[in-house]
């Protein structure tokens, strides 16, 4: 069949890669794509974010299957506008996807399914969202209501910067996004990531992973979009997935079929783990980045076996072949990142890098230029690897990066440290 995938990341790279091994996928296009997707599929410079655009070139490539990869797509309607010309489609529609494109609604269908997650207020004034936080105390968590590329969530551990947070999102800074506020309890504990398929009824776990959100090491310094991934996550045991399934991620599938948006696709559901308890923080409507490298890494062809029966509502029959497996990913980021940062410079030393089923170098932001592999986003590459420990895995992926030769790069140094022996 001829598969498009939409977006342009690391996310899409690891996509690109499981999908092109089942022999399922005759053609591989990506839109728009980026210097590695382009070593192993073909690139469309389309408009990801119109829905006219990416139906009239499925048509013209015949398109079979349309994976859309991250949230902006989602929330502009191209997966309904797909599904509308008789497309078959993996990625939820609008009112769906508003379980990450609004944080008020999430917490809505949290109270409709009492599922367990932090206690909050809404405001849609600056005044009496200032007079909550006085009287809650901090910490407390100030949140932009709608999508703000991840920085519009401020965890204030002081009262002050709770209220300047109110002071920033009424005053615009994050634009539409900010028009209204969720003020949440701050959850104390363990984050990790739960990777859920679901066709609307059928739901079917596919992992967990735990990204490193700071930039620095000891996670310290500014939040980025993830430095680096693993998966398994081993803080959700089995019995968590299963709590966090019967809890909150089966009651919010039926909640949303209920009120006759059912939610196809992948749902991340990011939780907070406590004493044994799991909470929801997040949900996505889409795949983590960089937690997808680690994901595909781990599934391989057989994501698009399970990307397929998502969308054709054939999950009950799916089942997920795991091997006893962990896989890591680092990402190089560009120096300056998640501040300002240059694009332009070559890296070098990427024909050294073993690419197979235990080593990957999955690109985020890259271009080619005369030939050249050249730096074009904050976080350019992702050194992936597996193996049958965490530590294994560990080993192997910086084992890469001491091959890779870009001095206008960097990455983290202890990815994976929580689940690492000492
Ligand atoms: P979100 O965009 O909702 O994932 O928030 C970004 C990050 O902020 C999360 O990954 C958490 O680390 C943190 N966070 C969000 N909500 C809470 C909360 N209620 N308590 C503690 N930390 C939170
Ligand atoms: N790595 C976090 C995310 O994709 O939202």
């Amino acid at each position: 069949m001829n598969i498009l995938i939409l977006g342009s990341g690391g996310r899409e790279h690891a996509l690109a890669w499981a999908v092109k091994q089942n022999p399922k996928c005759d053609r591989l296009i990506v839109a728009p794509g980026n210097a590695g997707i382009a070593m192993l599929a073909e690139c469309a410079d389309i408009d990801i974010l119109d829905g006219a655009t990416v139906v009239t070139f499925c048509e013209e490539n015949t398109i079979d299957f349309v994976i859309v990869g991250p949230e902006a797509p989602l929330a502009a309607g191209v997966a309904d506008a797909c599904r509308a010309a008789g497309l078959l489609t993996f990625g939820p529609s609008v009112a769906a996807a508003k379980l990450e494109a609004s944080k008020a609604f999430t917490k809505e269908i949290c109270d409709a399914c009492a599922a367990p997650t932090a206690a909050y207020a809404r405001f849609t004034e600056a005044e009496p969202a200032k007079a909550y936080i006085r009287q809650q105390g901090a910490p407390i968590v100030v949140k932009a209501d709608g999508l703000a590329a991840g920085k519009g969530v401020i965890v204030a551990m002081t009262e002050a910067e709770a209220l300047a947070a109110i002071d920033d999102m009424f005053g615009g800074e994050f634009g539409a996004a900010g028009a209204e506020v969720v003020i949440e309890e701050f959850m104390a504990g363990e984050e990790a990531s739960f990777f859920i398929l679901t066709d609307g009824t059928n739901a079917l776990p596919i992992g967990t992973a735990q990204d490193h959100k700071r930039v620095g090491d000891g996670d310290t310094g500014p939040n980025t979009g993830g430095m680096g991934a693993y998966s398994p996550a081993p803080v959700l045991t089995e019995a968590l997935q299963q709590q966090a399934m019967d809890m909150i991620v089966l009651p919010t599938i039926r909640e949303m079929a209920r009120r006759g948006t059912p939610y196809q696709g992948v749902l991340y559901a990011g939780l907070m783990i406590e004493n044994g308890r799991a909470r929801l923080v997040e949900y996505n409507a889409r795949f983590g980045d960089p937690e997808a490298q680690v994901l595909m890494m781990r599934l391989g062809a057989q994501a698009l076996d399970l990307m397929l029966a998502t969308a054709e509502g054939r999950l009950a029959e799916a089942q997920v072949n795991w091997a006893d497996d962990h896989a890591l990913t680092v990402v190089m980021a560009a120096k300056g990142y998640p501040g300002a940062y240059a694009r332009g410079s070559v890296i070098n030393g990427l024909d050294r890098m073993p690419e197979d089923s235990r080593h990957m170098v999955f690109h985020a932001g890259t271009t080619l230029r005369d030939g050249l592999v050249t730096a074009n986003g904050g976080r350019v590459l992702n050194i992936t690897a597996r193996g049958a420990t965490l530590e294994e895995a560990h080993h192997r992926a910086y084992a890469m990066i001491d091959l890779l030769d870009w001095p206008e790069g960097f990455c983290r140094s202890d990815i994976g440290w929580r689940a690492l022996p000492e």
